[in-house]
């Protein structure tokens, strides 16, 4: 056997026990998440588990180890000269409150699916075979929506929209959008918000995220203003549209340049095409960091499965940054490409016919 360096061992086993604990702790934070834990101290009272309790109607001896494993992670607070706990302003951003910017409880659904959907994947390594987006747990599909929502309530309205050369202005004054690859619709229904005189039109393959989709449309009050259709990317219907949005699904499909070419076809004369993509740099090696990790496993699990799973099956994968998508994207002749924003977690690019 090789011999060991004792310093780097050390280094490495206290990154693995700290890593150990962050993948038992994502578990406790769905859980917290579903049980409504999280949402029940969002007040920053102190409690201890007998009064968290008697708050939620759960069973006080399985809510003492719950606590005691937040406390142990940070994720709460603990007071022990009153053996109580609580969240701080913060940890209730990131915990207890849907519309914080950094909500982070929700995208611990995904990590459910991955490890839920472990099996199914390790037999597509074998065979090389694809699983499609609708193969995996439904928590995913729910997850995804949670984990990208806050940045697109951050940011969409804010600062990428306005980031497009002339787009602010034309869904000002009334235009039609299609959002490919909607999901749950969170970017729909926002865009739907912010822009009363626009009209837009989501489009996804997988039937119960466009069910969802609806409902939430309903919930928002905007469900006058758009239409959620079942269409695949390559397929939609054109309608001359200003806008088409495909908000991080590009890679996750297997024909990114047949949808491309698609979407050229459907556009209107000046119209946009606004590809969001996870955030990575063009190489390997830059993306060697905490967001490169997320997005890489993420991609070994969902994204490159569901591009093998289609038609072509590109296999872009989650990391493919921006010098990969140019040449997607002029393969699918547009002419003009640029990166209009970015944020740690998503590209902003704009593609002219
Ligand atoms: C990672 S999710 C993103 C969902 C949503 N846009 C969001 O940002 O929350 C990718 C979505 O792309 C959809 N999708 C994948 N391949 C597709 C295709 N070829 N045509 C249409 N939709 C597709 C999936 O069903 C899924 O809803």
């Amino acid at each position: 056997m090789r011999e060991p360096n004792p310093d780097k061992l050390n280094e490495l086993a206290g990154k693995l026990v700290g890593d150990l604990g962050a993948a038992m702790a994502g578990a406790s934070i769905v859980l917290g998440d579903r049980l409504g834990l999280y949402k029940a101290m969002a007040d920053g009272e102190k409690v201890t588990s007998s009064e968290l309790a008697k708050k939620t109607g759960l069973h006080e001896r399985y809510l003492r180890e719950w606590l005691s494993a937040q406390a142990a992670s940070g994720y709460i607070e603990y007071h022990s000269d009153k053996n109580a706990f609580s969240l701080s302003p913060e940890q209730a951003m990131a915990f207890a409150d849907e519309s914080s910017p950094i909500f982070f409880a929700g995208a611990f659904d995904i990590v459910q699916s991955t490890y839920l959907d472990e099996p199914t994947v390790e037999e597509a390594f074998r065979t090389g075979k694809g699983v499609g987006w609708h193969d995996h747990s439904k928590c995913l599909f729910s997850g995804t929506e949670r984990f990208f929502r806050p940045g697109y309530n951050a940011n969409l309205v804010s600062s990428w929209i306005p980031a497009l050369d002339g787009v602010e202005k034309r869904l000002r004054d009334g235009a039609k959008v299609a959002d490919v690859g909607c999901g749950h619709g969170a970017s729909t229904i926002l865009m739907a918000k912010a822009f009363p005189n626009s009209e837009f039109f989501g489009f996804d393959y997988h039937t119960p995220s466009l069910e969802r989709a609806k409902e939430a449309a309903q919930e928002a009050g905007v469900a006058d203003r758009i239409t959620f259709t079942k269409a695949s990317a390559k397929d939609f219907p054109a309608k001359d549209y200003d806008l088409v949005a495909f908000f991080d699904c590009l890679h996750d499909m297997g024909d990114p340049i047949g949808a491309g070419k698609h979407v050229r076809e459907t556009l209107a004369k000046d119209g946009v095409w606004m590809i969001v993509e996870p955030f990575a740099h063009d190489e390997l090696k830059d993306n060697l960091n905490p967001v490169g990790r997320i997005y890489y496993n993420a991609s070994t699990f969902i994204c490159t499965p569901a591009s093998l799973s289609q038609e072509v099956a590109l296999g872009l994968g989650a990391q493919a940054g921006e010098r990969r998508l140019r040449k997607v994207v002029t393969e699918a002749g547009f002419t003009r490409f640029r990166k209009a924003s970015d944020t740690p977690f998503n590209m902003i690019l704009e593609a002219r016919p």
